[in-house]
């Protein structure tokens, strides 16, 4: 008895890995091991011999298991303490000087502007690039055959012969979410609704994509005065700076009235874009009191609600506000261009810290 548990405890503290540890408990306690069949053994014995061994046998195949448990759970220990060896990683060691990304001036401005309104109350609402042309003219007052259909150089969307669904356009102003704001959420509203929106237009202040914000306040009792204010409040936060200038035009949309346009003044010198000086006027939105019909087509009722609805050109005020003279850059994706008018990652713009630090 001696003798085998000298071998075997001998055998298992020089067991180099699992798979000889098996082998040695299959030799020593498995169906055919040495020790399972001087077990069997027993019931040859006397009564008396048995009492000896069979305890004694129990207590060695315990003793072989247990030093197998233990075995095996120090080479697991050992593997684990070579991979920490081979695999471990340097966290403090600086990062190569990998060039960062940057925010685009013009997720940047969106940032800012929706910071401004949001402080003003309004929600942000979104709606599709891929809009019907209910949303995008006829509930905004525009019939099929009214001229403004034609003034905005509308994308229209490819139709397989025999599809006869409403047709769509990429949406050509972000006024179509008013109506899909109304829709959703009745009366009183408040939301601003950034986005992107297509014209077939280019040269240096148009691209044939680009981004507007709509405006739309509707309660009881709001008027042209309130949004003169939220325009005038809106343009001296989002330019930092005192004096910028503003001009209201009287102007004409089917979906207001009356209807104004804004416009900032601004210098091109020398290919210099700066705003607040100069003699000439960089139109910036349209404007104007939401129009009956347009309430009605958002099942609100005009007898009782009405309200002020703008489309401000983002790609504009950030052209005006950070001083960058062709609209087209912003789309070309020239690497050295976005790192220069690109925005820290991390940055993000509010009010109480500024808004473009
Ligand atoms: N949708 C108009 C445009 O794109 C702007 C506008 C919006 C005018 C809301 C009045 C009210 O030109």
């Amino acid at each position: 008895m001696d003798d085998l548990k000298a071998k075997y405890l001998g055998e298992i503290s020089a067991a180099a890995d699992e798979a000889a540890l098996e082998a040695i408990r299959l030799a020593a306690v498995g169906k055919k091991g040495e020790i399972s069949l001087k077990m069997r053994e027993l019931g040859k014995m006397t009564p008396e011999e048995r009492q000896v061994a069979g305890p004694a046998l129990n207590a060695l195949k315990d003793e072989v298991n247990s030093a197998i448990a233990a075995k095996k759970a120090g080479l697991a220990d050992a593997a684990l303490n070579e991979r920490l060896q081979t695999e471990w990683l340097d966290v403090t060691l600086p990062s190569r000087g990998r060039p960062a990304g940057s925010i685009h001036p013009i997720s940047q401005v969106t940032q800012e502007v929706t910071a401004i309104f949001a402080d003003m109350g309004f929600a942000v609402a979104e709606g599709p690039q891929i809009e019907d042309d209910w949303h995008n003219f006829d509930a905004l007052n525009i019939p099929s055959h009214h001229p403004a259909r034609g003034e905005m150089d509308t994308f229209y969307m490819h139709r397989a012969e025999g599809d006869n669904r409403p047709p769509h356009v990429l949406r050509t102003h972000t006024s179509p979410v008013q109506i899909r704001s109304m829709l959703e959420k009745g009366a009183p509203i408040r939301v601003i609704c950034p986005g992107r929106v297509y014209r077939a237009d280019y040269d240096q202040t148009h691209t044939p994509m680009f981004h507007q914000v709509e405006g739309l306040a509707i309660d009881k009792d709001i008027s042209m005065a309130n949004l003169k204010w939220v325009l005038e409040e809106f343009v001296k936060s989002f330019f930092e700076v005192d004096g910028v200038e503003l001009r209201f035009r009287a102007s004409h949309f089917p979906f207001t009235e009356p209807s104004a346009e804004v416009d900032i003044r601004c210098s091109w010198d020398n290919g210099q874009l700066k705003v607040g000086e100069g003699d000439d006027w960089l139109e910036i939105l349209g404007s104007g009191m939401v129009h009956p019909k347009v309430l009605e087509a958002g099942g609100i009722n005009p007898a009782e609600w009405q309200g002020f609805a703008f489309g401000m050109g983002i790609d504009r005020i950030a052209m005006l506000k950070y001083g960058i003279p062709d609209l087209r850059a912003f789309f070309d994706s020239d690497l050295r261009w976005l790192r220069h008018y690109g925005f820290a990652a991390l940055d993000q713009p509010d009010l109480a810290s500024g808004l473009s630090r």
